[in-house]
C-alpha cells in the first residue's frame, strides 16, 4: 500500500496505527485547539487525565545539574558517549540507591542497565526476553502502553491476562480473593505457559500493589517452569503503606526476576529521560547489544547528574527526607481525591496504595461518558477501556498533576458529581 507522499508503511505500522494509545487519543481531545472548538475556556479545564507528577525535583539534583553545565571540562564531558549500558558510577549509585531506599541486598553494577526511560527499557526487555509467538500474561486492568509495546517489539506475541478488579464489586481481588486469584493465575499458566509475566507496583491505573503472597506463587511459577517475571516500579517511590518484601528482591538472589525502573515519577524528571533494568547479569549483557541498536548509550548529562546528586543525597540523609515528603504530599491528593469522590460522586473506587492514580466505578461506557462529560463540564478523566475489559465501565482519575492544587481536585470532581446526577449519563 502506498501512502500519498512515498512508498508504503509496513504493515505493522499501519495495524498499529489502526490501534492508537486511547490514552493519547483522549489527552489530545484536551488541546487546546479542541478545548476551544468544545466552546469552552482552557482556564476553566480541570484535567485528571495526566500521569505525571508536578511536585519540585530535589534542590541538589538541580544544583547538580548548575554545577555540570557551569563547569566547562564536566560540559564538555557530558556531550560524550557513555558506556552502552551506562556510565559505571550511575550504575553503582543507582545500586546503592536501592539498597538505601529499599534494602535491596547485593545489587550492583553488573544489574544494572541504565537506559533512556522505562518506555525505552521496556521495549529493549521485550526483544530481549520473548520470540514471536510466545505468550506473555498481564493483569487486568494494567498499563495501557504494554500491549503496543509488546506488539512492536514482538510481532505475534500472545496477551493472556489475569483478572484483578472484579467489575461487579469493585474490589482489588487479590485482596477479597487471594486464593481464587493465585488459582487462577495457576490455571492460567499451566493453559498458556507464558514466557513473561509482568505486573506494575503500584500498577497503573488502579494504584494497587500485588500482595506478596501472589507475587511470591508467581515467582514460585515462573522459576519452576523457565519463565520471567518483570515488575514495572515506575512509581516504586510513591507508597503510602509499608511496601511489600519483593521492593527489595535482588536478581542477585532471583535470576528469573527483572525489575523495571524510571527516574520520571519519584524525582519529576519526566523530561529528563533517565531509567534502568534490574537483572541477571546474563540479562544486562544481552540488554547491551540490544541497546547498542537503539540507543547507543543513554544520555551523559543525565547520568552524570544523578551520580552525582545520589552521592551527596544518600551520605547527607537527604534523598530519604526528600521520598518521604513527596510521599506525604502524593497521600494527602489521594485523601482529598478519595473524599472528593465519595461526596460529589458517591461511586465504587479504589483506594491507592501509593501512586498518582484512583479508578471510580462509572456505571456506564467510559470511552461514551468521557467526551461527553468533558464537553458539559470541562473536567477531563480518562476511560478505562485501554487497561483492560475489566474498566469498561470505569475512569481513571489522577491527582499527580494537581498534588499542589488540591482545591482544584475537589472542584472538579464536584463538577463532574453535579452533571452526572442531573444528567444521569
Ligand atoms: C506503569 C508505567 N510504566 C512506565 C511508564 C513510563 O515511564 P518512563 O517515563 O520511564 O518512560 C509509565 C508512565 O506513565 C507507567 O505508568
Amino acid at each position: 500500500m502506498k501512502t500519498a507522499t512515498g512508498p508504503g508503511l509496513s504493515s505493522l505500522v499501519r495495524e498499529q496505527l489502526e490501534k492508537p494509545s486511547p490514552i493519547r487519543q483522549i489527552m489530545k481531545m484536551a488541546e487546546r485547539q479542541n478545548i476551544l472548538a468544545m466552546g469552552l475556556d482552557p482556564a476553566q479545564v480541570i484535567s485528571f487525565g495526566g500521569g505525571w507528577v508536578n511536585h519540585a525535583a530535589p534542590d541538589e539534583f538541580q544544583h547538580a545539574y548548575q554545577s555540570i553545565v557551569s563547569d566547562p571540562d564536566l560540559f564538555h564531558k557530558s556531550g560524550g558517549y557513555t558506556a552502552t549500558l551506562g556510565d559505571m558510577e550511575c550504575r553503582e549509585q543507582i545500586a546503592r540507591f536501592e539498597a538505601h531506599l529499599f534494602g535491596v541486598p547485593r545489587l550492583g553494577p553488573e544489574h544494572i542497565a541504565i537506559g533512556m526511560g522505562s518506555t525505552q527499557l521496556t521495549h529493549d526487555l521485550f526483544r530481549t526476553l520473548l520470540d514471536p509467538g510466545d505468550t506473555v500474561l498481564l493483569l487486568d486492568p494494567t498499563y495501557a502502553n504494554y500491549e503496543g509495546q509488546l506488539a512492536f517489539a514482538v510481532p505475534g506475541v500472545k496477551i493472556v491476562r489475569l483478572r484483578v478488579l472484579d467489575p461487579e464489586t469493585w474490589s482489588y481481588l487479590p485482596e477479597t480473593d487471594p486464593a481464587g486469584v493465585a488459582r487462577e493465575f495457576a490455571r492460567l499458566f499451566d493453559a498458556h505457559r507464558p514466557r513473561l509475566v509482568l505486573f506494575g507496583a503500584p500498577d497503573n491505573p488502579t494504584s494497587q500493589v500485588v500482595p506478596q503472597a501472589l507475587a511470591d506463587v508467581m515467582l514460585a511459577k515462573t522459576a519452576d517452569s523457565g519463565a520471567w517475571l518483570a515488575i514495572d516500579f515506575a512509581y516504586k517511590c510513591q507508597y503510602f503503606q509499608t511496601p511489600p518484601a519483593y521492593y527489595a528482591w535482588s536478581p542477585a538472589d532471583r535470576p528469573n526476576v527483572v525489575g523495571i525502573h524510571s527516574n520520571s515519577k519519584w524525582a519529576r524528571s519526566l523530561g529528563r529521560r533517565l531509567g534502568w533494568i534490574e537483572a541477571a547479569a546474563p540479562v544486562v549483557d544481552a540488554l547491551e547489544r540490544v541497546q547498542q541498536c537503539s540507543i547507543l548509550c543513554p544520555d551523559t548529562l543525565s547520568q552524570m547528574t544523578m551520580a552525582r546528586y545520589l552521592q551527596g543525597a544518600i551520605a547527607s540523609g537527604s534523598l530519604r527526607t526528600y521520598v518521604d515528603a513527596a510521599n506525604a504530599l502524593y497521600k494527602n491528593a489521594a485523601r482529598v481525591t478519595l473524599d472528593a469522590v465519595d461526596r460529589h460522586l458517591g461511586r465504587p473506587r479504589l483506594t491507592p496504595f501509593g501512586g498518582l492514580y484512583t479508578v471510580v466505578d462509572i456505571g456506564t461506557n467510559a470511552d461514551a461518558f468521557v467526551p461527553k462529560a468533558l464537553k458539559a463540564t470541562g473536567v477531563l478523566v480518562v476511560p478505562g477501556g485501554g487497561f483492560g475489559p475489566s474498566l469498561t465501565n470505569g475512569v481513571r482519575i489522577s491527582f499527580g498533576p494537581l498534588v499542589h492544587d488540591t482545591a482544584k481536585i475537589d472542584e472538579g470532581l464536584a463538577r463532574l458529581g453535579a452533571w452526572m446526577r442531573s444528567t444521569n449519563p
